[in-house]
Protein backbone atom coordinates (compact mmCIF):
# COMPACT_ATOMS: atom_id res chain seq x y z
CA UNK A 1 0.00 0.00 0.00
CA UNK A 2 1.87 3.37 -1.18
CA UNK A 3 0.89 6.88 0.51
CA UNK A 4 0.24 9.80 -1.80
CA UNK A 5 2.01 13.04 -0.35
CA UNK A 6 0.18 15.57 -1.57
CA UNK A 7 1.27 19.34 -2.98
CA UNK A 8 -1.54 20.90 -0.88
CA UNK A 9 -0.67 19.15 2.35
CA UNK A 10 2.86 19.82 1.83
CA UNK A 11 1.70 23.90 1.28
CA UNK A 12 -0.31 23.81 3.55
CA UNK A 13 2.34 22.41 6.36
CA UNK A 14 4.82 24.90 4.85
CA UNK A 15 2.37 28.02 5.18
CA UNK A 16 1.92 27.13 8.84
CA UNK A 17 5.30 26.56 9.70
CA UNK A 18 6.41 29.81 7.94
CA UNK A 19 3.84 31.80 9.79
CA UNK A 20 4.89 30.52 12.79
CA UNK A 21 8.34 31.01 12.14
CA UNK A 22 7.23 34.73 11.58
CA UNK A 23 5.53 35.27 14.70
CA UNK A 24 8.22 34.31 16.84
CA UNK A 25 9.20 37.52 18.93
CA UNK A 26 12.37 35.67 20.65
CA UNK A 27 15.21 33.15 20.17
CA UNK A 28 13.43 31.04 21.95
CA UNK A 29 9.54 31.32 20.75
CA UNK A 30 11.37 30.57 17.48
CA UNK A 31 13.22 27.07 18.54
CA UNK A 32 9.39 26.23 19.90
CA UNK A 33 7.91 27.40 16.24
CA UNK A 34 10.84 24.58 14.78
CA UNK A 35 10.21 21.58 16.84
CA UNK A 36 6.47 22.23 16.61
CA UNK A 37 5.90 22.74 12.77
CA UNK A 38 9.33 21.28 11.34
CA UNK A 39 9.89 18.06 14.17
CA UNK A 40 9.14 14.61 13.48
CA UNK A 41 6.03 14.99 15.37
CA UNK A 42 4.87 18.13 13.13
CA UNK A 43 2.67 17.36 10.34
CA UNK A 44 5.70 18.38 7.88
CA UNK A 45 7.72 15.83 9.69
CA UNK A 46 5.07 13.26 9.02
CA UNK A 47 4.77 13.90 5.80
CA UNK A 48 8.58 13.56 5.61
CA UNK A 49 8.33 9.94 7.38
CA UNK A 50 5.68 9.09 4.47
CA UNK A 51 8.37 9.40 2.05
CA UNK A 52 9.62 5.97 2.55
CA UNK A 53 5.39 4.34 1.54
CA UNK A 54 5.45 6.56 -1.40
CA UNK A 55 5.04 4.34 -4.40
CA UNK A 56 8.42 4.04 -6.55
CA UNK A 57 7.50 6.28 -9.88
CA UNK A 58 6.68 8.99 -7.52
CA UNK A 59 9.75 8.74 -5.45
CA UNK A 60 11.56 11.67 -7.81
CA UNK A 61 8.54 14.25 -7.83
CA UNK A 62 7.50 13.35 -3.92
CA UNK A 63 10.80 13.76 -3.28
CA UNK A 64 11.40 17.42 -4.85
CA UNK A 65 8.84 18.46 -3.42
CA UNK A 66 9.61 17.63 0.21
CA UNK A 67 13.03 18.93 -0.50
CA UNK A 68 11.78 22.79 -1.54
CA UNK A 69 9.55 22.71 1.29
CA UNK A 70 12.01 22.01 3.90
CA UNK A 71 14.49 24.26 2.54
CA UNK A 72 11.78 27.41 2.32
CA UNK A 73 11.00 26.63 6.07
CA UNK A 74 15.19 26.42 6.95
CA UNK A 75 15.66 29.60 4.98
CA UNK A 76 13.02 31.58 7.12
CA UNK A 77 14.38 30.14 10.38
CA UNK A 78 17.81 31.23 9.40
CA UNK A 79 16.58 35.27 8.57
CA UNK A 80 14.04 34.73 11.21
CA UNK A 81 16.89 33.45 13.92
CA UNK A 82 19.04 35.93 12.52
CA UNK A 83 16.88 38.82 12.93
CA UNK A 84 16.05 38.24 15.93
CA UNK A 85 19.41 37.60 17.59
CA UNK A 86 20.09 40.78 16.25
CA UNK A 87 17.07 42.65 17.76
CA UNK A 88 18.35 40.97 21.12
CA UNK A 89 21.65 41.84 21.03
CA UNK A 90 20.34 45.45 20.53
CA UNK A 91 18.16 45.82 23.12
CA UNK A 92 21.09 44.30 25.83
CA UNK A 93 22.99 47.22 24.42
CA UNK A 94 20.28 49.86 24.80
CA UNK A 95 19.69 48.16 28.31
CA UNK A 96 23.37 48.35 29.16
CA UNK A 97 24.04 51.77 27.81
CA UNK A 98 25.69 54.96 30.19
CA UNK A 99 24.76 58.15 29.10
CA UNK A 100 27.63 59.57 29.48
CA UNK A 101 26.04 62.96 28.82
CA UNK A 102 23.52 62.68 31.37
CA UNK A 103 23.71 65.04 34.51
CA UNK A 104 25.20 63.83 37.35
CA UNK A 105 22.11 63.16 40.51
CA UNK A 106 24.02 64.74 43.48
CA UNK A 107 22.23 65.06 46.78
CA UNK A 108 21.65 68.61 47.63
CA UNK A 109 24.22 69.29 50.41
CA UNK A 110 23.57 72.11 53.21
CA UNK A 111 25.63 75.37 53.60
CA UNK A 112 27.06 76.56 57.09
CA UNK A 113 24.89 79.52 58.13
CA UNK A 114 27.24 82.23 57.46
CA UNK A 115 26.65 84.11 61.13
CA UNK A 116 28.39 80.69 62.17
CA UNK A 117 31.05 81.04 59.79
CA UNK A 118 31.60 84.67 60.98
CA UNK A 119 31.64 83.66 64.50
CA UNK A 120 34.36 81.58 63.67
CA UNK A 121 36.30 83.18 61.92
CA UNK A 122 36.43 86.39 64.66
CA UNK A 123 37.01 83.66 67.62
CA UNK A 124 40.26 82.60 65.43
CA UNK A 125 41.08 86.06 64.78
CA UNK A 126 41.45 85.96 68.86
CA UNK A 127 42.72 82.30 68.40
CA UNK A 128 45.43 83.82 67.01
CA UNK A 129 46.19 86.35 69.90
CA UNK A 130 46.63 83.45 72.47
CA UNK A 131 42.73 84.03 73.35
CA UNK A 132 40.76 81.25 74.91
CA UNK A 133 37.31 80.35 72.95
CA UNK A 134 34.72 79.71 75.64
CA UNK A 135 31.00 78.80 75.68
CA UNK A 136 28.05 79.66 77.95
CA UNK A 137 24.24 77.84 78.82
CA UNK A 138 21.55 79.55 76.45
CA UNK A 139 19.01 78.72 79.50
CA UNK A 140 21.15 80.99 82.20
CA UNK A 141 20.52 81.49 85.76
CA UNK A 142 19.19 85.67 86.66
CA UNK A 143 22.22 85.65 88.70
CA UNK A 144 24.61 84.99 86.08
CA UNK A 145 22.94 87.42 83.31
CA UNK A 146 22.69 90.01 85.80
CA UNK A 147 23.06 90.00 89.45
CA UNK A 148 26.97 88.78 89.15
CA UNK A 149 27.14 91.47 86.34
CA UNK A 150 25.64 94.22 88.54
CA UNK A 151 22.15 94.84 87.15
CA UNK A 152 20.45 96.43 90.06
CA UNK A 153 17.68 95.02 91.62
CA UNK A 154 15.12 97.02 89.96
CA UNK A 155 16.92 97.47 86.31
CA UNK A 156 15.04 97.53 83.11
CA UNK A 157 16.11 95.50 81.48
CA UNK A 158 15.41 92.64 84.10
CA UNK A 159 11.52 93.17 83.38
CA UNK A 160 9.59 90.55 81.81
CA UNK A 161 8.91 92.67 78.70
CA UNK A 162 12.39 92.86 78.01
CA UNK A 163 13.68 89.56 78.76
CA UNK A 164 12.45 85.46 78.30
CA UNK A 165 11.97 84.28 81.84
CA UNK A 166 11.27 80.56 82.15
CA UNK A 167 8.98 79.15 83.90
CA UNK A 168 8.18 78.72 87.06
CA UNK A 169 9.83 81.85 87.81
CA UNK A 170 10.84 81.38 91.31
CA UNK A 171 13.82 79.10 89.64
CA UNK A 172 15.58 82.43 88.24
CA UNK A 173 16.13 80.37 84.89
CA UNK A 174 15.85 83.06 81.77
CA UNK A 175 16.99 82.58 78.29
CA UNK A 176 20.34 84.72 78.42
CA UNK A 177 19.98 88.77 77.26
CA UNK A 178 23.53 88.60 76.00
CA UNK A 179 26.68 86.61 76.09
CA UNK A 180 28.22 88.69 79.16
CA UNK A 181 27.08 85.95 81.81
CA UNK A 182 30.35 84.09 79.94
CA UNK A 183 32.20 87.15 81.60
CA UNK A 184 31.55 86.03 85.15
CA UNK A 185 31.64 81.81 84.03
CA UNK A 186 35.31 82.58 82.52
CA UNK A 187 36.23 83.98 85.42
CA UNK A 188 34.81 81.48 88.37
CA UNK A 189 36.57 78.28 86.15
CA UNK A 190 39.31 79.74 85.26
CA UNK A 191 43.48 80.56 86.52
CA UNK A 192 44.08 84.22 85.81
CA UNK A 193 45.34 86.08 83.64
CA UNK A 194 42.10 85.57 81.55
CA UNK A 195 41.79 85.97 78.15
CA UNK A 196 38.39 84.55 76.47
CA UNK A 197 36.11 85.30 73.62
CA UNK A 198 32.50 83.36 74.02
CA UNK A 199 30.19 83.51 70.83
CA UNK A 200 26.90 82.53 71.04
CA UNK A 201 23.24 82.73 70.74
CA UNK A 202 21.15 85.39 73.10
CA UNK A 203 17.49 86.20 73.52
CA UNK A 204 15.30 89.09 73.73
CA UNK A 205 11.40 90.58 73.09
CA UNK A 206 11.92 92.64 69.95
CA UNK A 207 10.46 92.50 67.54
CA UNK A 208 11.77 91.02 64.20
CA UNK A 209 12.45 93.69 61.79
CA UNK A 210 15.06 94.74 59.34
CA UNK A 211 17.91 95.43 61.92
CA UNK A 212 16.82 93.87 64.41
CA UNK A 213 15.58 89.72 65.61
CA UNK A 214 14.46 88.77 69.29
CA UNK A 215 17.10 85.50 68.44
CA UNK A 216 20.66 87.09 67.48
CA UNK A 217 23.90 86.00 68.25
CA UNK A 218 26.75 88.37 70.18
CA UNK A 219 30.65 87.81 70.52
CA UNK A 220 31.03 88.59 74.20
CA UNK A 221 35.48 89.24 74.77
CA UNK A 222 37.37 89.55 78.36
CA UNK A 223 40.73 90.15 79.20
CA UNK A 224 41.55 89.89 82.92
CA UNK A 225 45.20 90.38 83.80
CA UNK A 226 47.55 93.12 85.53
CA UNK A 227 47.49 96.53 84.32
CA UNK A 228 45.37 96.12 82.08
CA UNK A 229 44.09 99.87 80.28
CA UNK A 230 41.79 101.19 78.02
CA UNK A 231 44.14 101.36 75.40
CA UNK A 232 44.55 97.75 75.73
CA UNK A 233 40.92 97.48 74.95
CA UNK A 234 40.92 100.04 72.64
CA UNK A 235 43.96 98.30 70.60
CA UNK A 236 42.08 94.97 70.90
CA UNK A 237 39.47 96.39 68.89
CA UNK A 238 41.11 98.14 66.21
CA UNK A 239 42.80 95.24 65.74
CA UNK A 240 39.92 93.14 65.12
CA UNK A 241 38.10 96.12 63.29
CA UNK A 242 41.34 95.63 60.72
CA UNK A 243 41.08 91.90 60.58
CA UNK A 244 37.50 92.06 59.60
CA UNK A 245 36.84 95.00 57.26
CA UNK A 246 40.13 95.62 56.20
CA UNK A 247 42.83 98.30 57.25
CA UNK A 248 40.39 101.47 55.77
CA UNK A 249 38.03 100.72 59.22
CA UNK A 250 38.51 102.94 61.76
CA UNK A 251 36.18 102.41 65.42
CA UNK A 252 35.44 104.95 67.99
CA UNK A 253 34.42 104.81 71.44
CA UNK A 254 31.46 106.44 72.70
CA UNK A 255 30.63 107.50 76.70
CA UNK A 256 27.86 105.27 77.20
CA UNK A 257 26.28 103.01 80.70
CA UNK A 258 26.98 99.18 81.50
CA UNK A 259 26.66 98.36 85.21
CA UNK A 260 28.98 95.66 84.94
CA UNK A 261 31.86 98.29 83.19
CA UNK A 262 33.38 101.52 84.46
CA UNK A 263 33.72 103.25 82.53
CA UNK A 264 31.64 102.16 79.44
CA UNK A 265 31.46 102.81 75.87
CA UNK A 266 29.47 102.22 73.04
CA UNK A 267 32.02 100.92 70.14
CA UNK A 268 30.87 102.07 66.58
CA UNK A 269 32.70 101.15 63.36
CA UNK A 270 33.37 103.40 60.38
CA UNK A 271 34.22 102.35 56.79
CA UNK A 272 34.32 103.97 53.47
CA UNK A 273 32.59 101.52 51.31
CA UNK A 274 29.61 100.20 53.87
CA UNK A 275 26.34 100.63 52.52
CA UNK A 276 24.67 104.19 52.46
CA UNK A 277 28.36 105.16 52.04
CA UNK A 278 31.16 105.65 54.71
CA UNK A 279 29.24 106.06 58.35
CA UNK A 280 29.77 105.24 61.83
CA UNK A 281 27.62 102.29 62.58
CA UNK A 282 27.08 100.74 66.36
CA UNK A 283 29.21 97.35 66.43
CA UNK A 284 28.66 96.99 69.68
CA UNK A 285 29.53 97.96 74.06
CA UNK A 286 32.28 97.60 75.69
CA UNK A 287 34.26 98.87 78.63
CA UNK A 288 36.86 98.29 81.62
CA UNK A 289 35.36 95.49 83.88
CA UNK A 290 33.60 96.77 86.97
CA UNK A 291 34.87 96.00 90.17
CA UNK A 292 31.79 94.96 91.20
CA UNK A 293 32.08 92.10 88.58
CA UNK A 294 35.46 90.86 89.78
CA UNK A 295 34.54 91.34 93.44
CA UNK A 296 31.38 88.84 92.19
CA UNK A 297 33.64 86.37 90.71
CA UNK A 298 36.57 86.53 93.66
CA UNK A 299 39.14 88.28 92.06
CA UNK A 300 41.00 91.59 93.95
CA UNK A 301 39.97 94.85 91.74
CA UNK A 302 43.22 96.02 93.24
CA UNK A 303 45.69 93.14 91.76
CA UNK A 304 44.05 92.38 88.45
CA UNK A 305 41.92 94.94 86.03
CA UNK A 306 40.61 94.33 82.43
CA UNK A 307 38.09 95.12 79.91
CA UNK A 308 35.52 93.38 78.08
CA UNK A 309 33.38 93.81 74.79
CA UNK A 310 30.36 92.04 73.25
CA UNK A 311 29.21 93.05 69.76
CA UNK A 312 26.52 91.60 67.48
CA UNK A 313 27.11 89.02 64.45
CA UNK A 314 24.04 89.74 62.36
CA UNK A 315 25.09 93.61 63.05
CA UNK A 316 28.37 92.47 61.75
CA UNK A 317 27.05 90.33 58.91
CA UNK A 318 25.25 93.06 57.78
CA UNK A 319 27.17 95.90 56.77
CA UNK A 320 30.24 93.73 56.25
CA UNK A 321 28.44 91.70 53.34
CA UNK A 322 25.97 93.83 52.55
CA UNK A 323 22.94 92.06 53.88
CA UNK A 324 19.87 94.90 53.89
CA UNK A 325 17.61 93.23 56.03
CA UNK A 326 17.79 90.47 58.93
CA UNK A 327 14.63 88.58 57.90
CA UNK A 328 17.64 86.76 55.33
CA UNK A 329 19.29 85.42 58.38
CA UNK A 330 16.59 84.12 60.39
CA UNK A 331 14.13 82.52 57.31
CA UNK A 332 16.27 79.63 56.95
CA UNK A 333 16.35 79.62 53.22
CA UNK A 334 19.46 77.53 52.09
CA UNK A 335 19.55 79.68 49.08
CA UNK A 336 20.85 82.83 51.05
CA UNK A 337 23.49 80.34 53.27
CA UNK A 338 25.17 78.97 49.70
CA UNK A 339 25.79 82.46 48.70
CA UNK A 340 28.52 82.74 51.53
CA UNK A 341 30.00 79.80 50.39
CA UNK A 342 32.56 78.23 53.27
CA UNK A 343 33.57 81.67 53.65
CA UNK A 344 32.03 84.66 54.87
C1 LIG B 1 25.16 94.33 75.33
O1 LIG B 1 24.47 93.35 75.08
C2 LIG B 1 26.32 94.26 76.24
N1 LIG B 1 26.35 92.94 76.88
C3 LIG B 1 27.61 94.52 75.46
C4 LIG B 1 28.82 94.67 76.33
C5 LIG B 1 29.66 93.60 76.54
C6 LIG B 1 29.13 95.90 76.93
C7 LIG B 1 30.81 93.74 77.36
C8 LIG B 1 30.23 96.04 77.72
C9 LIG B 1 31.07 94.97 77.94
P1 LIG B 1 23.78 95.90 73.72
O2 LIG B 1 22.47 95.64 74.33
O3 LIG B 1 24.04 97.28 73.23
O4 LIG B 1 24.98 95.53 74.72
O5 LIG B 1 23.98 94.88 72.52
C10 LIG B 1 25.22 94.75 71.87
C11 LIG B 1 25.02 94.62 70.36
O6 LIG B 1 24.13 93.52 70.08
C12 LIG B 1 24.36 95.79 69.69
O7 LIG B 1 25.28 96.83 69.45
C13 LIG B 1 23.88 95.18 68.41
O8 LIG B 1 24.95 95.02 67.50
C14 LIG B 1 23.45 93.80 68.87
N2 LIG B 1 22.00 93.72 69.09
C15 LIG B 1 21.32 94.17 70.17
N3 LIG B 1 19.99 93.88 70.03
C16 LIG B 1 19.86 93.22 68.87
C17 LIG B 1 18.75 92.62 68.15
N4 LIG B 1 17.52 92.62 68.65
N5 LIG B 1 18.97 92.04 66.96
C18 LIG B 1 20.22 91.99 66.46
N6 LIG B 1 21.31 92.51 67.06
C19 LIG B 1 21.13 93.13 68.26
MG1 LIG C 1 23.67 99.07 72.58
Amino acid sequence: MSTVISPEAVAAAVDNALVAIAAATTVDELKQARTAHVGEASPLGQLNAGMRHVAPEMKAETGKLMGQARASVNQAYAQREGELAQAEETARLMAEAVDVTAVAQRRTVGARHPLNLLMEEMSNIFVGMGWEVAEGPELENEWFNFDALNFDEDHPARAMQDTFFVEPVDRHLLMRTHTSPVQVRSLLSRELPVYVVAPGRVYRTDELDATHTPVFHQMEGIAIDKGLTMAHLKGTLEHLARAMFGDDAKIRLRPNYFPFTEPSAELDIWHPTFRGGARWIEWGGCGMVNPNVLRAAGIDPDEYQGFAFGMGIERTLMFRNDVADMHDMVEGDIRFSQQFGMVV
